[in-house]
């Protein structure tokens, strides 16, 4: 029996969690989103002065919310990177100081590999291999997981902005608040509700990287700047011409054009490396044509999808604990007390 507590802090959310034995007891959430929605991004010191005020009740939350005392954990596990160093610091700090006041192991872990990680508290151990696309406000990897705990390895990445950076850049072209990918997933959601499937095709984006060279040079990277200003110059033109922006319409063909070019790449990936277990893990991953998309194409293909409940996309505790109690049950050796943030750590670091 291991009851873990996992901290994340590398971006605007406080997240606490509990696992036991790989069975989530509490995922308590304390989010600063609403500081940054006025600046239009995350404020780096905005973010650590929010940590630090959400820190302590957060853990009081969740140990209140399961029935747990801290003498009852067996182990703590925190983000020690990839992310914004001041907002990671907090949360390591907060960390240390449990696990030496309680004496218990304590395990650094990255933030990419617990994205992955989270998915095995909806459904279950990880198959090995798992292809995992991973699509985040700061990320977007597809990365072949041998073992979660010991094992990752990169494939592909986006060669300029993250898939959830487009969202949120897009969604502020179009007047939509922070953060931008839940509105524009409702705005298209709305656009097909209203005007059927065709709004998706509507405006023709480009799909980078899927054809000729760039296929061939960049097989499983993505690339997102080219289809930002594709979608910039149209709603200029646009306004240029006095004309009235339609905003569903862009919303449904600019998501169309991200979700096609993430399923194509994964699938494959998927088919090329022989790995027949796809899971799609961080924020994006909350999409929801994503998620139908994906569905759809790996049915076609015979790969089994694995997506993880919405709220467990978004960055949390619950995905720290969950990797936090793999790591335990693998019989991993926990990080020193010394241990330092990362915020560039690479993914092939599962813990530090
Ligand atoms: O994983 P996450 O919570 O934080 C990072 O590690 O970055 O991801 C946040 C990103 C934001 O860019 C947000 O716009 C995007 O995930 N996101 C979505 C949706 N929900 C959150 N993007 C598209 N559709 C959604 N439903
Ligand atoms: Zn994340």
């Amino acid at each position: 029996m291991s009851l873990v507590l996992g901290i994340e802090t590398s971006c605007d959310e406080t997240g606490v969690a509990l696992v036991r034995d790989g069975r989530l007891l509490i995922d308590a959430v304390a989010s600063s989103v609403d500081e940054h929605a006025r600046f239009g991004g995350v404020v780096p010191e905005v973010a650590s002065r929010a940590h630090l005020e959400a820190m302590v009740p957060t853990i009081e939350r969740a140990c209140a919310g399961a029935g747990v005392r801290l003498a009852d954990l067996d182990a703590i596990a925190v983000t020690s990177g990839p992310g914004l160093v001041g907002a990671l610091t907090v949360g390591v700090a907060a960390a240390k100081a449990l696990a030496l006041g309680l004496g218990v192991p304590l395990f650094g872990v990255n933030h990419l590999a617990a994205h992955v990680a989270v998915d095995t508290l909806d459904h279950g151990p990880l198959p090995e291999p798992t292809m995992a696309l991973l699509v985040s406000g700061g990320h977007s990897s597809l990365l072949l997981v041998e073992d979660v705990t010991s094992t990752v390895t990169p494939l592909g990445r986006t060669i300029d902005d993250a898939a959830g950076e487009a969202f949120d850049k897009i969604a502020r072209l179009l007047g939509l608040p922070f953060p931008g990918g839940p509105h524009i997933d409702r705005a298209a959601a709305e656009a097909v509700a209203e005007r059927g499937e065709g709004v998706r095709s509507a405006i023709a984006f480009p799909r980078g990287l899927t054809s000729g060279r760039d296929l061939e040079r960049h097989r499983y990277d993505v690339s997102f700047s080219g289809l930002k200003t594709s979608v910039a110059r149209w709603v200029e033109r646009r306004e240029d011409a006095g004309e009235r922006v339609d905003v569903p319409a862009v919303a449904a063909s600019f998501q169309e054009a991200v979700v096609d070019v993430l399923t194509r790449k994964a699938v494959l990936a998927c088919r090329e490396q022989g790995v027949d277990t796809l899971l799609i893990g961080g924020g994006v991953a909350a999409n929801s044509r994503l998620r139908a998309l994906a569905l759809e194409r790996c049915a076609d293909s015979g790969i089994r999808l694995r997506v993880p409940r919405p709220a467990l996309c978004t960055d949390n505790g619950a995905m720290v604990a969950a990797l936090g109690s793999l790591l335990v049950a693998a019989g991993r050796a926990p990080s020193e007390l010394g241990l330092g943030v990362d915020s560039a750590m690479p993914v092939t670091a599962v813990r530090s």
